[in-house]
């Protein structure tokens, strides 16, 4: 694996693309309601993105994704596509996955939504979801090993009765898209690779109520849960420190 390690230049620029990715999920969620559809929420993120940021929508058209963002509800993992077909119902969960390029640089983060009112246990798997997130960014440091990261989120999604995906994980990134190293969502303390000052990647754990297995649909992106049950995931762009870790997606409401 040949990882990267950016300057503080570099890092400031994909902070300025983290906080327009970050923005872009902070004003889509008054538009999370009962009757909207997922393309109509793809329309609001593409021109906002485009005509007010200035900046380009990576997933478009990225490896053929059609659309500006990816949108997935209940059973879907991840890369859900936008669709008119698509109509959010009270109790749905949905999860928006926001990737932004700004003058060649890339910031990549997603949150869950809940539509209307929806069940404790869909917002429990929400809320087990992003601590597996935090209780990961927490360790980050030199030292830390990508082993530790992956055991931190495996250990608090299966002590509470939940499975982490295996087949996505989330990935460096910089001025490309997804770069070395994988980073996964499960793994055994001390191993992997060792974290250094000035790497970036995303930690983006997929974490399901029920078995781990997914399904890719026949449309070559949509991810699903095997068993039909529910998946939430969360997603933050990170630059490694000298002494701990920069949230670059952070939002305002975030306690890092
Ligand atoms: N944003 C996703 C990630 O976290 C990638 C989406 S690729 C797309 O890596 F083509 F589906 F948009
Ligand atoms: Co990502
Ligand atoms: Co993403």
């Amino acid at each position: 694996m040949k990882v990267s390690i950016k300057t503080p230049e570099q890092i400031e620029k994909m902070r300025v693309a983290g906080q327009m990715a970050a923005e872009v999920l902070d004003l889509i969620g008054e538009y999370v309601v009962p009757g909207v559809t997922t393309a109509e929420l793809d329309r609001i993120c593409h021109e906002h993105i485009v005509n007010v940021q200035k900046a380009i929508p990576s997933c478009l058209n990225y490896k053929g994704f059609p659309k500006s963002i990816c949108t997935s509800v209940n059973q879907v993992v991840c890369h859900g596509i936008p669709s008119e077909k698509k109509v959010l119902k009270s109790g749905d969960i949905v999860n928006i996955d926001v990737t932004v390029t700004n003058d060649g640089w890339f910031g990549d983060t997603s949150k869950m939504y809940t539509v209307g009112k929806a069940a404790p246990h869909a917002e429990r798997l929400i809320k087990i979801t992003q601590e597996c997130l935090y209780k990961a960014i927490e360790i980050v440091r030199p030292g830390t090993r990508l082993g530790d990261i992956g055991h931190i989120i495996q250990q608090h999604a299966e002590g509470n009765y939940y499975s982490v995906v295996r087949e996505y994980c989330g990935h460096g990134i910089g001025d490309v898209f997804h770069e070395d190293p994988q980073v996964v969502h499960y793994g055994k303390p001390n191993t992997g690779m060792e974290l250094k000052e000035g790497m970036t990647f995303t930690i983006e754990p997929m974490i399901n109520a029920g078995k781990a297995g997914t399904k890719l649909l026949k449309d070559g992106w949509t991810v699903e849960t095997r068993d039909k049950r529910l998946s939430a995931q969360w997603e933050h762009t990170l630059a490694v420190t000298a002494d701990g870790v920069d949230v670059l997606t952070k939002r305002p409401d975030e306690p890092f």
